[in-house]
């Protein structure tokens, strides 16, 4: 009785911590797939950055532009400004739930901003400035609660500013 009680209570203990790792495996794999389809999607990258140092063989926490965050191990940051590149924003970008800053200030990244970026709650910044963006600025960016600073400037948006975007307490710029 006592024997069956202990199995069981270990063999919950078991699970839960298999799939406590199984799912921090799954989101810096998660991270990486990100990541990578963002290179996909980049058609031109004159100082082959990315084609050079964005490598499955090298972890993603040390490739150019990118940083972790010491606690979890997540991407935290991502920082491509001024490298020339020509593309555009996959809606995998969504799935960096632990990014807060992102900047590709000074590129060519055109076509729409993917609404997925709305799915990352704890974005502080965005500097979008001096790309080729179009269409219009999703209205889901409002219910980002922590954004802080969204540089859009300098690019081809259409459409006026959407109301929810004035709703974001934190934000400064
Ligand atoms: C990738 O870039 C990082 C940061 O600049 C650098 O430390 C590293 O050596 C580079 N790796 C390769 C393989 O180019
Ligand atoms: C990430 O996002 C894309 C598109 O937004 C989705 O198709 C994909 O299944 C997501 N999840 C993972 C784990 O990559
Ligand atoms: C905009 O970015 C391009 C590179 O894509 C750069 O050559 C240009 O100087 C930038 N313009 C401004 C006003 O910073
Ligand atoms: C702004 O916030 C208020 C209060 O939470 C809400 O009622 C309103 O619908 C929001 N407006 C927009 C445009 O999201």
């Amino acid at each position: 009785m006592g024997n069956t009680f202990l199995n069981l209570a270990l063999l919950i203990i078991f699970h839960f911590s298999m799939s406590t790792f199984s799912m921090k495996l799954t989101n810096i794999l998660t991270d990486q797939s990100a990541l990578l389809t963002l290179k996909d999607h980049v058609t031109h990258d004159p100082g082959n950055i990315l084609a050079t140092n964005w490598s499955s063989s090298t972890p993603v926490c040390k490739w150019f532009g990118v940083s972790c965050g010491s606690r979890h191990r997540r991407v935290t940051a991502l920082d491509l400004s001024g490298l020339g590149l020509v593309g555009t924003l996959p809606s995998h970008l969504g799935n960096l739930s632990f990014l807060s800053f992102l900047y590709i200030t000074d590129n060519s990244f055109h076509d729409i901003i993917p609404v997925q970026l709305s799915n990352l709650q704890r974005l502080k910044h965005i500097d979008f400035g001096n790309n080729s963006f179009s269409g219009e600025i999703p209205s889901s960016l409002g219910y980002l609660p922590k954004l802080e600073i969204l540089v859009l400037s300098e690019n081809w948006l259409s459409g006026s500013i959407p109301p929810s975007i004035f709703n974001i307490s934190s934000l400064q710029v």
